[in-house]
């Protein structure tokens, strides 16, 4: 059974993963959604929860979110962001201001963005590393999104002794992702997302709304095969901590789900 369609919980994961609402966490690496825990996130969970002598759990501060172009990564950390007032890293955003701003990295970022493809480990893992290491990630935590997702990212946050508390895998099958991706539209004033169908702007951002330049149905394809290629890797880097979640609800649905999860997310002391 998905965590996401248990019955509301508000205790520790580690609670909740005992009364059998079982999360899917782990096995997702390897490609299936096995719903059980591993033997490592129990333990780990078991070490949390003695290190905090029984105490309720704090929430997560470090946090990565992964998932398909679409998915809702976006969408939900807006949401994650006013709640916990963590620092929201969307290396997809950042690469698009580095673009527009004609610097050095957006140079080398702009063709490989405009074909759908990822850009060069190289141009994105410096630019993380050190907006992670800002005193307003440091004070409220970090929420990341759309990094790592190569191995060779993992790797390069791993040998920076950067962890994630909790990793969300946003799980949405490709056939409802092409829609989402073609019907999204942004507001530039204040960075809201909407889509034409699923979450409409209202009338008075209607003449401002942009769309993507990638936002179409055949690059969106391009970043699928991208993204399903290296899924297996971050999966498996971050098998002990993460944790599936059913991104084809609605956006609050989806979000409730995540809630508990980052309610009863524990970390060690
Ligand atoms: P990035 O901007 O990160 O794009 P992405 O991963 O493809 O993700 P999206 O922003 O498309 O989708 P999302 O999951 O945030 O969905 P959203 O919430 O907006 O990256 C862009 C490019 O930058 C990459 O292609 C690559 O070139 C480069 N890049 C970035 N990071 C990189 C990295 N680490 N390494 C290398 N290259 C990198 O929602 C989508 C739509 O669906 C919206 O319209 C929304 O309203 C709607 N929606 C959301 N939730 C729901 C729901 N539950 N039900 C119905 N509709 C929903």
């Amino acid at each position: 059974m998905l965590m996401t369609t248990c019955t509301p919980f508000r205790s520790t994961l580690l609670l909740a993963l005992a009364v059998g609402c079982a999360a899917t966490i782990g096995a997702v690496q390897q490609g299936h959604a096995a719903h059980t825990r591993t033997p490592a996130r129990s333990s780990a969970f078991a070490r949390m929860e003695a290190s905090r002598g029984g105490a309720m759990p704090r929430a997560a501060r470090k946090v990565i979110i992964a998932g398909a172009p679409a998915s809702g990564k976006g969408t939900q950390c807006e949401l994650i962001k006013s709640q916990l007032g963590l620092v929201h890293l969307s290396t997809g955003d950042m690469l698009r201001a580095a673009v527009q701003a004609g610097t050095k990295v957006g140079l080398a970022a702009k063709e490989y963005m405009d074909g759908g493809k990822l850009v060069p480990d190289e141009v994105i893992i410096d630019l993380v590393r050190e907006r992670l290491a800002q005193p307003d990630c440091e004070a409220n935590g970090w929420l990341l999104d759309g990094f790592p997702r190569t191995a060779v990212q993992a790797a390069a946050l791993r040998a920076a002794q950067i962890e994630p508390d909790l990793v969300l895998y946003l799980n949405v099958p490709d056939s409802m992702l092409i829609e989402r991706v073609v019907g999204r539209r942004l507001d530039p004033e204040t960075g809201r997302i909407y889509h034409l169908t699923f979450d409409p702007p209202p009338s008075d951002v209607v003449p401002r709304m942009t769309h993507r330049s990638d936002d179409t149905a055949e690059k969106a394809q391009v970043r699928l095969s991208q993204f399903h290629e290296h899924l297996g890797a971050i999966l498996a880097a971050y098998q002990s901590v993460t944790v599936e979640i059913d991104g084809t609800r609605g956006k609050q649905d989806v979000f409730a789900s995540i809630s508990r999860v980052l309610e009863g997310s524990a970390i060690a002391a």
